[in-house]
């Protein structure tokens, strides 16, 4: 058990009285004494703004160098880390530029935000910010970049002078040991280093990401808060959100609501006016502090209608929206020889595809514990079938010889027949996360397996010796997945209008879709259970309905 930590920041640790003292002396340092450039504006003869069918112009590029990381933050990774791709695959140098290049140039990116996995674990990070920061005469307003501030501080006076302007270091404790429980990792006092570089080196800004989970840091937000006292820091508040193996769960989000309703209560704190309609942070401050609050609220209030905003992964694929699955590989473009030309083509029509909002990331996480249409379907479906008729007279045994016989239907009447069928797969949560977020190396599980069953169902009478071929008028899988129980449930529906039953049909389908899943992650979790494979309801023919209760 975590011993419950002190609110009061000069009885924190060794680590966070080391970054009081240096937060308060840093606050006097003036700003002013920063020679900035002024923009200049884009007069590229191919600028065009880079708009959606909604008219949102996007001039934000958020560029992941990396997807390795050297912490295993609980929140963002499973602890063995994610699946890399090799490296050849990822941007380099003379790509991320090129890319950075034809955004300001014909898009008129203004602000360019380099992120990870952990950027700075490049080795070309330097030269990357000095090329990129070249791009400030054509534009580009501002670099900054996200950081878990492991790394930072030794770079900090150098990424200052090769053009980065802002910096986001993350940090959700100022105790050793949760540190090392949260990022299964060593490191608080090089993040506290870094923090005290960043305010050092004068940079525009220097934003702490901390993200509150209950029962393991929720006791430190105002610690945190107390921060922003004499420094010019700016504390984000992030809403947790449900990523790969991360172990999600509603009751462990803390959202900006009992956030902000805690804070009021403890401190005087007033709301700032937004800095622009894309801001994705609601400001506050305590009256008479230094810094700033904020709250990245993704998960109960999605800032989809200001989005400006498109990422490019590390690998090179451009993302339009953090939730959408639509991606265009970039890095194959420029492989297969595109000019600048016909890649800027490419990305518009990518971002004509956007979206106009996601579903809202809570929705996303919600879908996990309520009931899916088809199921609350099923429930009303169950109940209109009347209950089963036993039938004894097994019809494919002969009378005559014992022996299994195919029984011929050929003098029964067609009518309408359903069958519903259900299985259970106990997979584990990481599992279910990557599935949900289609992370998992073979492709997307859910839909590879939603063909397996149907295609299963219209082979049953070749694989089942005694079973009749059946036109079947439909097919439907479905999946839900259970968090709290960690499981999968795969539903089908088989309908037909025929002179035999589609309970085989609908079996099939379960146990194929069932066994893909297992079979596309049986690398990430060997102890999958498939269970419960039954026959839900049935009806039509002569033999009655059925109803499992
Ligand atoms: N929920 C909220 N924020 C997250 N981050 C990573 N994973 C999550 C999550 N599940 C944010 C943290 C970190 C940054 C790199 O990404 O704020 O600082
Ligand atoms: Fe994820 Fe950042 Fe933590 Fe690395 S430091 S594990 S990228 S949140």
């Amino acid at each position: 058990m975590m011993t419950p930590f002190r609110t009061s920041l000069k009885y924190v640790t060794k680590e966070s009285l080391i970054l009081h003292r240096s937060l308060s002396s840093s606050s006097s340092a003036s700003l002013s004494s920063l020679t900035k450039q002024k923009p200049k504006t884009n007069n590229d003869a191919n600028f065009q703004p880079l708009l959606d069918t909604f008219g949102r112009r996007h001039d934000y590029l958020r560029i992941s160098l990396t997807e390795r990381c050297n912490l295993r933050c609980l929140y963002c990774m499973p602890e063995e880390g994610v699946q890399l791709s090799p490296k050849s695959n990822l941007l380099n140098n003379e790509e991320i530029y090129r890319m950075a290049n034809l955004f300001v140039h014909r898009f008129g990116t203004k602000k360019i935000r380099f992120t990870g996995g952990e950027p700075l674990i490049r080795n070309d990070i330097i030269d990357i910010i000095q090329n990129v920061s070249k791009l400030k005469s054509n534009g580009l307003e501002k670099i900054s970049i996200t950081t878990n501030g492991i790394l930072f501080a030794r770079y900090s006076s150098m990424l200052r002078q090769a053009g980065l302007d802002s910096v986001n270091i993350s940090l959700d404790t100022l105790n050793s040991d949760r540190f090392q429980l949260i990022t299964r990792r060593n490191g608080l006092a090089k993040v506290i280093k870094s923090i005290e570089a960043a305010l050092r080196d004068d940079y525009d800004s220097v934003k702490i990401n901390f993200v509150p989970i209950q029962g393991l840091n929720d006791d430190e937000i105002e610690d945190f808060i107390q921060l922003t006292k004499d420094s010019n820091l700016e504390i984000r508040f992030i809403e947790y959100m449900p990523f790969d193996g991360n172990r999600w769960h509603p009751d462990k989000m803390i959202s900006f609501k009992q956030l902000i309703n805690r804070i009021q209560s403890r401190f005087n704190v007033e709301r700032l006016p937004l800095r622009t309609i894309h801001d994705t942070a609601v400001l506050y401050q305590v009256q008479g502090y230094v810094g700033t609050i904020g709250f990245i609220n993704s998960m109960t209030n999605a800032f989809c209608a200001g989005c400006n905003r498109v990422r490019l992964t590390a690998d090179g694929h451009l993302k339009v929206c953090l939730f959408g699955k639509d991606e265009l590989s970039l890095k194959q473009a420029i492989h297969n020889g595109l000019n600048d030309d016909e890649i800027d083509v490419l990305i518009r029509e990518a971002v004509k595809r956007k979206k106009k909002q996601h579903s809202g990331a809570l929705n996303i996480a919600k879908d996990n514990t309520n009931r899916p249409m088809i199921l609350i379907d099923q429930r009303k479906f169950l109940s209109t079938l009347s209950s089963s008729s036993n039938d004894k007279n097994f019809t494919h045994i002969d009378p005559n010889d014992g022996q299994v016989k195919m029984v011929n239907v050929g003098e029964k009447s067609s009518t309408r027949r359903i069958a519903r069928a259900r299985a259970r797969i106990e997979i584990g949560s990481d599992v279910m996360n990557k599935i949900e977020y289609n992370q998992i190396g073979k492709g997307n599980v859910l839909t590879v397996a939603k063909i397996a069953g149907i295609m299963a169902a219209k082979s049953t009478s070749n694989l089942i010796p005694l079973c009749h071929q059946c036109p079947l008028d439909r097919v439907d899988v479905q999946f839900h997945l259970d968090y709290s129980n960690e499981e999968i449930i795969v539903e089908s529906i088989c309908e037909t209008t025929w002179k035999t039953g589609v309970e085989m049909e609908a079996l099939m389908a379960v146990s194929i879709a069932s066994l893909t899943i297992y079979d596309m992650c049986k690398a990430l979790n060997k102890s999958i259970v498939i269970r419960d494979c039954c026959l839900m309801a049935k009806t039509g023919g002569k033999s009655g309905d059925f109803n499992r209760v």
